[in-house]
């Protein structure tokens, strides 16, 4: 028997819990023994749920039960979750997070000390929800030195961008929805402005490059500046606008990454990725092209990227599955440099003029909105976009890049 005790009984424990109980008959025989849900830690009561039997309110209790093997950590939130996590590892449990914040922050510290301990400490939940990329980044690409991960890695905002574009529906009401789903975080703004695809995308290109790439030094924008008329232009353009995680390397030793609504066309892969799912578009030098889809955000999908750790954790108890990720820094180029494609709506200008400083531009114009018109850039550096956007006498209204 292994034994597992849960810290956090909110969406995703409860979750683990029920996935667990559902599924428990193949997921033993996968794990090759029995799994035991011996503690689940929360400070509230459940008064009437089966998990009254096993609930507990303090943390010492697991911390010193030489009896639990593995530790599922899905609070949330930096502490206490660090601190709890880190002493598992520290006495030779291993552990499973569904924590982005806490492997963005805190990652490789925790992974340097599972492999002392010869245990593990897995986060497939941390990024896509219920996609299994983590494990195809460190177990089946690795024939591969990858140059691109493309993510739609936030549920919340997917959801908002589709209803938004297809519906018409307004911000602050699909936020709603989303959050009423069980998709969004505790405190939306982690979703709306970008944080949580930021910490998600630091965790894939670390993985990816192998190496660790600091989520604070990524461009981060939200998607608050969306509005319906920009949703119109891109319809108009035969486009689509998702919030997007990227990260390229560019040549030797070159990286770019950043988080922003991008303007996506209808021969991406991701223009397709509707309402709450996620995918994870990665570029091998050998392998070329692929894309990992599924349920990005939610309960149960979440929860079984969590459970498929822990099986992964009993198969190998005393043995530490490597990852390609070290604690050396990715260091990334300026934005300045990062070459693209931009949309830009502008007012008080003319055509003639755009034209006069940007030379080749494809124009669009939409008969709801006189007064104003939008143009897509040839591509060019964002330090050189800057450069001549200035010379324009007219108002920048709205730039967004052009994923191509
Ligand atoms: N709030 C997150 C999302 C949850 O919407 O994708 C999954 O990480």
């Amino acid at each position: 028997m292994i034994n597992i005790a849960v810290l956090g009984y909110g969406t995703v424990g409860s979750g683990v819990v029920e996935v667990i109980n559902t599924n428990h008959k193949s997921i033993n025989k996968r794990a090759g023994a029995e799994i035991n849900v011996k503690y689940v830690l929360d400070l509230r009561d459940f008064p009437g749920d089966p998990v009254e039997k096993v609930l507990v309110h303090d943390y010492e209790i697991i911390a010193n039960d030489p009896e639990v093997d593995i530790v599922v950590e899905v609070m949330g939130g930096i502490e206490p979750a660090y601190t709890f996590v880190k002493r598992a590892l520290e006495s030779g449990k291993s552990v499973c997070t569904s924590n982005k914040a806490l492997v963005a922050k805190h990652g490789p510290e925790l992974m340097e000390i599972a492999s002392a301990k010869n245990i593990n400490f897995l986060f497939e939940a941390s990024c896509g929800g219920g996609i299994p990329i983590i494990r195809a980044l460190n177990s089946s690409l690795t024939a591969d030195e990858i140059d691109e991960i493309t993510g739609i890695l936030n549920g919340t905002t997917n959801y908002m961008m589709y209803k938004m574009a297809t519906e018409g529906s307004e911000f602050d009401a699909v936020l709603k929805e989303a959050q009423q789903k069980g998709y969004a975080e505790a405190d939306p703004t982690a979703d709306v402005e970008g944080y949580d695809a930021c910490r998600k995308i630091a965790i894939l290109s670390s993985l990816a490059y192998g190496r660790f790439l600091n989520y604070e030094d990524i461009y981060t924008e939200g998607i608050t500046k969306i509005t319906p008329e920009d949703m119109e232009y891109a319809e108009e353009l035969g486009m689509t606008i998702k919030l997007l995680g990227t990260s390229r390397k560019i040549g030797d030793d070159s990286f770019y990454a950043m988080v922003a609504p991008f303007l996506v066309g209808q021969t991406s892969p991701l223009y397709s990725v509707n309402d709450v799912f996620n995918a994870v578009f990665v570029h091998g030098n050998v392998l070329g092209d692929a894309m990992f889809y599924g349920s990005g955000a939610g309960k149960l999908p979440t929860a079984s990227a969590v459970v498929a750790d822990v099986v992964d954790e009993a198969k190998h108890l005393h043995r530490n599955i490597m990852t390609n990720w070290s604690s050396r820094p990715l260091k990334l180029m300026t934005m300045d440099e990062v070459e693209g494609r931009f949309f830009v709506r502008v007012k008080g200008t003319t055509v003639e003029q755009v034209e006069t400083v940007f030379d080749n531009v494809q124009i669009v114009n939409l008969k709801n909105l006189p007064g104003e018109f939008g143009f897509i850039t040839e591509c060019m550096k964002q330090g050189t976009y800057e450069e001549k956007v200035h010379k324009l006498n007219g108002n920048v209204i709205t730039m967004i890049r052009v994923k191509d």
